[in-house]
């Protein structure tokens, strides 16, 4: 979501008393709906479907040119979305803008001012009117909102993020132990993603206190080599750093600095069903202090959205995640983790998963963990925005 519209001429904004903006939308909201009416009244449009509805019942607040009309004209001061803007469009579904327009703003925690045209217009006319919206991006470089696929625990994505990841893990048995691990994701251009891992453990000592500490952090850059919105399919590669910060003596870090890469691949599947995996090798500068090893994951489920696709967004789904150091006679470790994972705002910016890592094979001195994040989309807007 874009929060300014830099193409709007008007100055500064003064303050306008709060109680204008939804008089003025009443009104706008009125005559689009009436001149949505009247559509049907008419004689047939000359031009194509969408654009006519777009043009009648869309452009007064969003513009012509998709851009916004300006505040004088619309009368409100809420910013309008700028859909030629191909970093906030393209990232959108097509699923959360039919949302918006069926239901209304609300429903994916935007103002009211944006009227809800599912009473008058039919389903059909609401996805022509969406699909004339995607004209205005001109840039067919960025990745559709349709290959950004729930996030699991562990596989990483082939979507590059505007994210903040908290994930917390706990381990069933042995020492009482926290892991928790913080992700910045920065989206740099139509590809390119940077990446920051931070995590930190607290651990019981043997004399019955606790401590924490920091362990290694972690920097990586992502490209997204390929995304089809037709193919449902997306693949991206990522190399990165993994930096001894954490204490090797301590059981915090490997003490030696790690190079990883791997490659990410999202495919969509019938049915909302969907399939992720990750393939890749953690290559240690000095491997007398660490092995190599490989490791591979899948990630598959089903994406659930509660009201026929614009409510809440459920994603059951189970990784199966298996690594091998590259040692010879070394075996192949596999856990297996289900998990759900939830849409907690309207704006389905802040969400959750939780689930259980089993592990599946080698299971001597491997103890269940129960895994937990929660994920800001801070590129969709503030933590207590679009509740
Ligand atoms: C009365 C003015 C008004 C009219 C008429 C209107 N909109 Fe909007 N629309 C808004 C405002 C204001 C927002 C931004 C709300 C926010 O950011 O809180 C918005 C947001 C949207 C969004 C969400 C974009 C995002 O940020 O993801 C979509 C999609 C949209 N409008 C489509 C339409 C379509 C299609 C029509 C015509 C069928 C239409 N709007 C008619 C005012 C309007």
């Amino acid at each position: 979501m874009r929060r300014e519209n830099p193409i709007s001429p008007s100055p500064p904004r003064k303050p306008t008393p709060k109680l204008q903006a939804p008089v003025w939308s009443i009104y706008a909201a009125l005559a689009a709906l009436a001149s949505v009416s009247l559509i049907a009244a008419e004689n047939p449009p000359q031009l194509p479907e969408g654009e006519a509805i777009y043009q009648r019942a869309c452009a007064t607040c969003h513009g012509p040119d998709g851009r916004g009309a300006s505040r004088e004209l619309v009368g409100f001061d809420n910013p309008l979305p700028d859909f030629t803007d191909c970093r906030f469009a393209q990232r959108e579904a097509d699923q959360d803008w039919i949302a918006v327009v069926h239901d209304g703003g609300p429903a994916r925690g935007f103002s009211e001012i944006m009227p809800a045209f599912g009473e008058t217009l039919k389903r059909e006319e609401i996805e022509h009117v969406v699909r004339y919206l995607r004209g205005f991006c001109r840039e067919p470089d960025w990745p559709r909102g349709e290959l950004n696929l729930p996030r699991p625990l562990v596989t990483e994505k082939a979507f590059p993020e505007d994210e903040v990841v908290l994930t917390t893990v706990f381990p069933r048995e042995g020492t009482a132990s926290v892991i928790q691990r913080v992700t910045y994701e920065r989206r740099i251009g139509a590809r390119n993603q940077l990446e920051l891992t931070l995590p930190y453990t607290f651990r019981e000592s043997g004399s019955g206190g606790w401590f924490g500490g920091i362990g290694d952090i972690a920097a990586g850059w992502k490209r997204v080599l390929f995304a089809n919105l037709s193919h449902g399919a997306i693949a991206s590669l990522t190399g990165e750093f993994v930096i001894p910060t954490g204490s090797r003596s301590r059981g915090l870090g490997k003490g030696v600095t790690v190079f990883e890469t791997f490659g990410t691949y999202g495919q969509l599947l019938p049915k909302d069903s969907f399939l992720q995996l990750q393939a890749g090798v953690e290559l240690p500068m000095d491997s007398s202090k660490a092995a190599r090893a490989a490791f591979w994951r899948v990630a598959t489920g089903k994406m659930l959205v509660e009201r026929e696709g614009r409510g809440r967004l459920w994603a059951p789904m189970v990784e199966f995640l298996a690594e091998r150091e590259l040692v010879r006679g070394e075996p192949v470790v596999w856990d297996v983790l289900p998990e759900l994972h939830v849409t907690l705002s309207r704006r389905q910016h802040v969400r959750a998963n939780f689930g259980v890592r089993i592990p599946a094979t080698h299971r001597e001195g491997r103890s269940v963990q129960l895994v937990f994040y929660l994920l800001w989309d801070w590129y969709d807007g503030g933590l207590r925005e679009g509740w």
